[in-house]
């Protein structure tokens, strides 16, 4: 019979815990949440006015249940001991050395909390992952768990992707498309997948919460991540194409996405697809493709992360080509800094790798990003390795206040990010303070090219021809 889950422990504080479990807590005050992490600044912070993360809607939930039924700490034991149900949602970064490096999923801190929980643990615990793992992770779990817990424990083992979007955190978790839990279909497995069925139908409508098995739910969320990218991925190909006929993207993606089995969403062309996730899960399915002898699927995903390269080279080479071929000790306004709108994360931003081809090519670079603080894009900006490169990112960069502070004096000004703020920027006063000709690289398609091209500006679209 399933467990009612009371006390429920989250083990990593980050943009996924903390969300997540903090939702948890908003929608059941009948179960205590403890989100605890090794990270004391991250935690201090969450229990803090200014929350380690931005997210739109987080604070109100957080302010509302902090001290209440949400408790942030940094004694994970306890918080162990405690529960009834442990969620393991941990970084799971793609391994920089040794076997699969550069591909494959680092499990080490998973591992890490496993063999924690397994230490610690007084009584008999659901264990869920969230985080994003390898197909068939859970099982290297419950060996663990076993070979290394007090006799006479049980531990059932979860598996409970996430599929909340960066900047809509908030309403995802609210209102989630699906909440997909898969156990081994063992009765015991059953009874804990209801359990956590329980906890979700506090507020997602049941028949949204599917039940599956561990390894489907383990391969779903790196499925659901590879498709979404290679949308972004195939509109962008074609993108290139439109740009050398002619062609409209956007009226391509529309006049496609009308197509109800194609749909609208995930078809707008851009510099390129960042964030922590897309190119971090599908080169663990290529991983996992190859290890399996599948090259040519591994040959096919990897095709969606070539593609994403292209698109951040092709964009950054064609704002040299129309600045004559040389950015030497010009001044290049980049408006954007984060992966995407509404958060301050820069994970994987494409922001990032058109800026340091920007710095190869002498540019001067000034930044304004309204989310992401200055000390973050000048760590992001900075080559690793490279003796005294933060002194020459620093003579190279400035990270502005404001967009109009960016752009003054600038030959060129590029949208990396599609911040609403720089639809309605004072785009004539922008333009008297330019030098000439002016030049708007929209990498995001978000301005409205022809106003520009009133104003006096020689502008380019991601996607569209001239
Ligand atoms: P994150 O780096 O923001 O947070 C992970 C946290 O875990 C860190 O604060 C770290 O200090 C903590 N941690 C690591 N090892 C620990 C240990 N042994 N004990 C206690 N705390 C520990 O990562 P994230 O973005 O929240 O992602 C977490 C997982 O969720 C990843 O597997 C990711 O793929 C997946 N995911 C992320 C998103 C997203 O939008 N960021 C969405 C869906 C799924
Ligand atoms: C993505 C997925 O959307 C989530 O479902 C998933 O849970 C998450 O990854 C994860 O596993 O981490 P996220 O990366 O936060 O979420 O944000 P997205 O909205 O997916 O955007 C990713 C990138 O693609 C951004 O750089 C965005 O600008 C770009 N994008 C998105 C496009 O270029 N075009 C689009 O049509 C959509």
């Amino acid at each position: 019979t399933p467990v009612q889950v009371k006390k429920i422990a989250c083990i990593g504080a980050g943009y996924v815990g903390g969300p997540t479990c903090s939702m948890i807590a908003h929608k059941c005050p009948h179960i205590q949440v403890t989100i605890v992490d090794v990270n004391a600044d991250r935690i201090n912070a969450w229990n803090s006015d200014t929350l380690p993360i931005y997210e739109p809607g987080l604070e109100e939930i957080v302010k509302a249940c902090r001290g209440k039924n949400l408790f942030f700490d940094t004694d994970i034991d306890k918080a162990i001991v405690e529960a009834d149900l442990i969620f393991v949602s941990v970084n799971t970064p793609t391994k920089k050395s040794g076997v699969g490096a550069g591909y494959a999923a680092d499990l080490f801190y998973v591992e890490l909390c496993t063999r924690r929980i397994a230490s610690v643990a007084t009584s008999s615990k659901i264990v869920v992952e969230k985080s994003t793992v390898p197909c068939r992770t859970a099982q290297s779990m419950r060996t663990i768990l076993e070979a290394n817990s007090r006799p006479g424990l049980r531990f059932d083992i979860l598996s409970n992707p996430e599929f909340l979007a960066e900047g809509t955190a908030i309403n995802d978790l609210a209102h989630p498309d699906r909440v997909l839990i898969g156990s081994l279909g063992t009765p015991e497995g059953r009874a804990a997948q209801a359990s956590l069925v329980d906890v979700y139908a506090n507020w997602v409508p049941r028949e949204k919460c599917i039940t599956t098995g561990l390894w489907s739910s383990e391969l779903t969320k790196l499925a659901a991540n590879a498709i979404l990218a290679q949308r972004i991925s195939s509109i962008n190909a074609l993108s290139a194409i439109c740009e050398v006929t002619g062609a409209d993207v956007d009226e391509v993606a529309y006049a496609c996405g009308l197509d109800s089995r194609i749909g609208p969403k995930f078809l707008k062309s851009s510099v390129g697809f960042g964030g922590s996730c897309f190119q971090k899960d599908i080169l663990n399915l290529v991983y996992l493709s190859e290890s399996l002898h599948l090259p040519e699927v591994a040959d096919y995903w990897r095709q969606v992360i070539t593609m994403n390269e292209y698109q951040k080279r092709r964009f950054a080479q064609t704002v040299v080509s129309s600045m004559f071929n040389t950015i030497t000790n010009k001044k290049l306004a980049v408006l954007g800094f984060a992966f995407k709108k509404d958060t301050g994360d820069t994970r994987e931003t494409p922001s990032a790798t058109v800026c340091r081809f920007f710095r190869q090519e002498s540019a001067k670079i000034s930044v304004y990003d309204p989310k992401v603080p200055e000390k973050q894009i000048f760590l992001d900006l900075t080559e690793p390795g490279v003796v005294d490169d933060s002194e020459q990112v620093k003579k190279q960069v400035t990270v502005c206040k404001s967009a109009m502070e960016a752009c003054t004096g600038a030959e060129g000004i590029c949208v990396l990010t599609e911040w609403d703020e720089f639809k309605t920027l004072d785009w004539s006063a922008i333009y008297a303070s330019m030098a000439k000709p002016a030049m708007v690289f929209d990498g995001r398609g978000i301005l409205d090219a022809d106003k520009l091209r009133e104003i006096g500006f020689k502008v380019f679209s991601i996607g569209k021809g001239v």
